[in-house]
């Protein structure tokens, strides 16, 4: 290869080619995360969406997705995602800290957008487990927005539950396999968000009688579009989970 080509392409990868997924299921690598369109439910709408990876190390991922979706204003079309590598195959009560960072903001939004911003974190008896398979015994969901009145499935059963130093609404579903457990946030979005998810997981084992011995299997952060139109850019995300 010629010097001026290699110059060319160091040139090229230093200054960060952003890389777009436009397909069902596809997925880029992303430094210690899997970057992931994630339509699973497309066929509920019409419309289209492609996903951004911006920059990623081990430690940190940024990116963004760009959707439009019609009909079916209350179901799901897809949950564009940030799923961890290695915060998982460890036991609720093996766990010190979980600390997590993400910072977002939808930088464009259709006037009827539906969308929410949510975690999905999923455990089981097992140390690992593909997230909602027959492996999960339950799925957590924290909601950091609910755009355009998006609410969560199933029933209210707390009203300004204190975790983390911040309001959430506690919301549970049983799904197919598994139980869900939805934290919504109780004071608007949360589009800076610097909070230990231990806390969360202690109020599950303390509150909720999940049993200390599950295992974390996987920790995604994404989300959740109904209908409209919308551009979630987040500018970074991390998550890791230290062992006691
Ligand atoms: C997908 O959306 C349709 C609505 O078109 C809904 O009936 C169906 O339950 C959704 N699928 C799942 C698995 O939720
Ligand atoms: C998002 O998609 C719309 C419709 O395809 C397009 O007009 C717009 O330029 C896109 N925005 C970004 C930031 O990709
Ligand atoms: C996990 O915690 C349990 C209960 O405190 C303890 O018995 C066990 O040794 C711990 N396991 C690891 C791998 O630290």
């Amino acid at each position: 290869m010629p010097f001026s080509t290699l110059v060319a392409l160091s040139c090229l990868f230093s200054l960060g080619i952003a890389q777009t997924i436009t397909g069902q299921y596809d997925c880029l690598p992303a430094g210690g995360f899997t970057l992931c369109q994630d339509l699973w439910n497309q066929s509920a709408g019409v419309g289209a969406q492609q996903t951004t990876l911006l920059d990623s190390s081990t430690e940190t991922v940024s990116w963004s997705t760009n959707w439009t979706w019609a009909n079916s204003p209350d179901n799901v079309k897809s949950y564009a995602n940030a799923k961890s590598l290695l915060s998982n195959g460890i036991q609720l009560q093996n766990i010190s800290s979980a600390p997590t960072s993400w910072h977002w903001s939808y930088e464009t939004q259709s006037s009827d957008i539906r969308a929410d911003v949510s975690y999905d974190i999923w455990f089981g008896t097992e140390s690992s487990g593909d997230p909602a398979s027959s492996a999960s015994s339950y799925e957590v969901m924290i909601w950091l927005a609910g755009l355009g009145g998006a609410q969560p499935v199933g029933t209210q059963i707390t009203t300004g539950t204190f975790i983390a130093g911040l309001t959430w609404n506690l919301w549970k579903a049983t799904n197919t396999n598994w139980e869900v457990f939805f934290f919504a946030s109780a004071i608007g979005d949360i589009n800076s968000f610097d909070v230990d998810l231990n806390d969360f997981f202690k109020y599950l084992v303390e509150e909720q009688c999940v049993a200390p011995t599950q295992y974390v299997q996987g920790i995604q952060a994404g989300t959740e579009a109904f209908v409209g139109a919308g551009n979630l850019v987040t500018t970074a995300y991390s998550v890791s989970i230290l062992p006691t």
